[in-house]
């Protein structure tokens, strides 16, 4: 079973990492998802200076999945710099880079490219869970903007975070403006923002930060992640790759994420229930949909989604 893959010119070994913010914020978590099951690692989002974040409780799993507002608590850019630098790179590892201004993203982007970094750089347009700063994703005048400042000078790999769209319009303007630029790929989807969960027992929100609203991952956010992924696999230039985001917690998942277009699936709220192990149980619940289904390498049904008409041809 060939589970493989490639992305921004380098090799995987399969396909299922973790996601940003998921088990990856301190040195001990990243190498333990580091010496895990997976075929690459991301950092937790960061700023050039440390952060604490918001005050807690701010992150909670709730029946289908989590809510989080955790306010981009990081090590700094020099702590993940360094640990890429330590780590012994038999796996690709991502740097997530969540700046508060667009000068401070491009600052950090400077001096990774100074410092010729082998990390690959997911650039986060969607956190949803600062006071005061909409998600970059949201306004399209203002991606175009950063990503014009970013490609003036970035050598590195790169590709964007993006938060999930849902009117066909949106999908067609965000792809129109990411199609003008050498991405490697984009990341469908960061957490559905500013979602509200209710304690029945108390009547009470279930998180500290923004009178309880946080953004939402998990099972409930699964058919959102998948329509992101299949749009932009479909919208985007061949050279732009899609890693699936948003509600696996089966291998049926990862394939269906894989199905809809997606090189990558990472994993986010069923790591933080689970811990590192999920990703040995996926990658086999994975080969075990392939081989019931036929399959010996994802080559075989990436982005073959077929649609009802395809399956339904007298109707
Ligand atoms: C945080 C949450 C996100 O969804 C994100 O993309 C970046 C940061 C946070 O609250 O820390």
């Amino acid at each position: 079973m060939n589970c493989t893959a490639q992305l921004a010119g380098k090799k995987f070994n399969h396909v299922i990492m973790n996601a940003s913010g998921a088990h990856c914020m301190t040195a001990e978590q990243l190498y333990e998802i580091y010496h895990a099951d997976t075929a690459a690692i991301v950092t937790k989002s960061c700023t050039l200076q440390p952060r604490q974040g918001n005050p807690e409780p701010r992150y909670t799993e709730i029946p289908l999945g989590s809510l989080n507002s955790m306010g981009l608590p990081n090590l700094g850019l020099h702590f993940y710099q360094n640990f890429v630098q330590e780590a012994q790179q038999d796996k690709p590892i991502f740097i997530s880079l969540a700046g508060l201004s667009l000068e401070e993203n491009l600052e950090m982007l400077q001096q990774l490219n100074q410092h010729s970094t082998t990390a690959i750089i997911e650039l986060n347009l969607s956190c949803p869970n600062l006071p005061g700063k909409p998600q970059t994703g949201y306004d399209f005048q203002r991606t175009q903007q950063v990503l014009e400042q970013v490609f003036s000078f970035n050598k590195l790999p790169l590709g964007v975070k993006l938060p999930p769209y849902f009117d066909i319009i949106h999908f067609e303007q965000m792809a129109a403006i990411l199609n003008q630029y050498p991405l490697q790929f984009v990341t469908c989807i960061n957490s559905i923002g500013n979602a509200l969960h209710i304690d029945p027992a108390t009547d009470t929100t279930v998180i500290r930060p923004k009178n309880g609203f946080g953004g939402l991952g998990g099972q409930y956010i699964k058919p959102t992640a998948l329509a992101n992924v299949h749009q932009f696999y479909r919208l985007l230039n061949p050279s732009i790759q899609v890693i699936g985001c948003g509600g696996a917690t089966t291998g049926l998942d990862i394939y269906q994420h894989l199905l809809c277009g997606a090189s990558l699936v990472q994993i986010g709220t069923q790591l933080m229930i689970e811990g590192p192990g999920v990703f040995t149980r996926l990658l086999q619940e994975l080969q075990e949909v392939m081989q019931e289904k036929g399959y010996t390498s994802i080559d075989q049904f990436r982005g073959k989604l077929k649609y009802w008409e395809q399956q339904n041809p007298t109707t």
